[in-house]
């Protein structure tokens, strides 16, 4: 099994970016936990982090017929970006969506995500273990 975990805008400026919202660890110690996850699971994964939309889109549409699931947190373009809701409906790629913080009890604008509007699942809240929860959601959901 081949997962794509794609993380949106300033998830890059992980433990400097208002570190007690989103923690005091890094990206790249997010990237290490989804990889010791993925590798504790027998799943083969690639981590991609992009500040720019279209980078995201062409990522997802280059995903087609290569990965069996994605994990996204789109960031900031959760709350406004049809794009890459479109992009994933395109390549029909069962997905689960995660954020860091607890989008819903935060301000009003974050309340709203189109990617819920495609994603198998939504975890908001729990930080890094959020991640490792859709991908073991994605492998029981890919391999039932
Ligand atoms: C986020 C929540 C978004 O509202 C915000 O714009 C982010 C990170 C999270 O992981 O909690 O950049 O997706």
């Amino acid at each position: 099994m081949k997962l794509l975990i794609i993380n949106g805008p300033n998830l890059n400026m992980l433990g400097l970016r208002e570190p007690d919202i989103y923690g005091k660890e890094s990206y790249s110690a997010l990237c290490s936990f989804c990889t010791d996850v993925c590798n504790g699971e027998g799943i083969e994964c690639k981590l991609f982090q992009s500040n720019h939309e279209g980078a995201i889109v062409d990522e997802i549409q280059a995903a087609y017929a290569v990965f069996d699931g994605i994990v996204i947190n789109p960031a900031a373009y959760t709350h406004t970006s049809v794009a890459i809701l479109d992009a994933l409906k395109s390549v029909a790629i069962p997905t689960a969506e995660v954020h860091l913080s607890d989008v819903n009890s935060r301000e009003e604008f974050r309340r709203h995500s189109y990617v819920s509007m495609v994603a198998k699942k939504t975890i908001c809240g729990k930080g890094f273990e959020g991640y490792r929860e859709a991908i073991l959601f994605l492998k029981d959901y890919l391999n039932p």
